[in-house]
């Protein structure tokens, strides 16, 4: 069986670079907030082109942060879309806020900011859009709703690191954006790590302290906060990584394009809208036929995953929240037919060429 995504490919690449940095931090035994941390917060800042990033231990806290940072919490709604990551939605419940789901766009599968308004109600605070498989959200609309009804905005970015609107990066768009570096994740470490991102002075201070146990000084604790750091060995492996990251995205995008090339014809391709630059996290293909594209790649021992297949407001977890089939009846639509095929910077031409050929031989049978 072929890999979904071939993470030691990109490792040997640059494993001296790595092992040299671990040695040196194992040398210093400085292994929590130091040098590596300061050091990629900042970088990060200037390739996003952000005033603040602070590090953290994972996307989820990133976002979980996020919000308690702009004091949104029990009462509070949050409008947000279905198809996402579950941790989207957990991080709303972990600040006892609610979810407001709005159904996607057709076309992006991103939150149709068309249907946003009609979901604003005087309890909400926040609009949470997520850059679902790298695509860019219609931040302008997002942030024109967001003022006119006096809104914040957290940006969810875990699958985003890179993406453009215009020449402006994801994340740099709301109040407040959020990373992941989940192993898988554009921007990769080697274990989870995460970063939020704001020009917001007073909520960067606040999340500094939220992340170390709500700590100003030692042992002098002004909240309750989280134990949410960015350790120093993956912040050094992230700081070589983040030199890469251009190169790494212009192959997924390369990658991309030769698929879309390829299947356009046959099944319904990701679209890029105008203006964005997508950073395909995920290469995710829509069919009527995605169970049969599936059970067909794996007889030829080729992994694909359904992203997702349940979408959010059905899942078990938030039942409590009384949402029904049927409510967000694009999401649903899309959960039933999506399918992400293998993408990395490294996966050969060759392959995404058999890929599809597999692909328009299954779909030929069931025509
Ligand atoms: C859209 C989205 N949000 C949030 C997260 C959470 O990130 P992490 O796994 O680093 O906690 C992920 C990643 O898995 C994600 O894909």
């Amino acid at each position: 069986m072929k890999p979904f995504i071939d993470l030691k490919e990109q490792y040997r690449n640059i494993k001296e670079e790595i092992l040299t940095c671990i040695n040196q931090i194992l040398e210093s035994s400085h292994y929590i907030l130091g040098e590596n941390v300061r050091q990629f917060e900042d970088e990060v800042k200037s390739y996003l082109g952000v005033e603040h990033a602070i590090g953290v231990a994972s996307g989820t806290d990133a976002l979980h942060l996020a919000l308690r940072a702009l004091d949104i919490g029990e009462g509070d709604e949050v409008i947000t879309t279905p198809f996402t990551f579950f941790a989207t939605v957990e991080a709303i419940l972990y600040v006892g806020a609610k979810p407001v789901f709005v159904d996607i766009e057709d076309k992006t599968y991103n939150i149709d900011s068309s249907k946003i308004e009609e979901k604003i109600t005087s309890h909400t605070k926040a609009i949470l859009p997520v850059h679902i498989f790298g695509c860019p959200a219609d931040m302008k609309k997002i942030n024109q709703i967001a003022q006119k009804y006096g809104l914040r905005v957290i940006e969810d970015a875990a699958q985003a690191f890179g993406a453009k609107i215009e020449n402006k990066r994801v994340g740099s768009f709301g109040d407040i954006g959020c990373f992941s570096f989940y192993p898988s994740k554009n921007l990769g470490c080697f274990g989870d790590g995460g970063m939020i991102v704001t020009n917001d002075s007073e909520v960067a201070e606040k999340i500094k302290v939220l992340r170390n146990h709500g700590s100003k000084g030692r042992y002098i604790h002004e909240k309750v906060g989280l134990n949410s750091r960015l350790d120093e060995i993956q912040a050094g492996v992230l700081r070589i990584k983040l030199r890469h990251i251009e190169h790494y995205n212009e192959q997924r995008r390369r990658k991309a394009a030769l698929y879309t090339k390829l299947l356009n014809e046959y099944v319904i391709t990701p679209k890029e809208p105008e203006n964005t630059h997508h950073v395909y996290h995920l290469y995710s293909i829509r069919s009527s036929y995605r169970d049969e594209i599936k059970e067909t790649l794996l007889r030829h021992g080729i992994p694909s995953v359904v992203y997702y297949p349940v979408p959010m407001h059905l899942q078990k977890a938030v039942s409590f929240l009384g949402y029904r089939e049927g409510d967000f009846p694009r999401a649903e639509a899309v959960s039933r037919e999506i399918l992400s095929l293998p993408i990395y910077p490294e996966l050969p031409d060759e392959e995404v060429y058999e890929i599809s050929q597999m692909i328009i031989r299954c779909l030929q049978k069931n025509f």
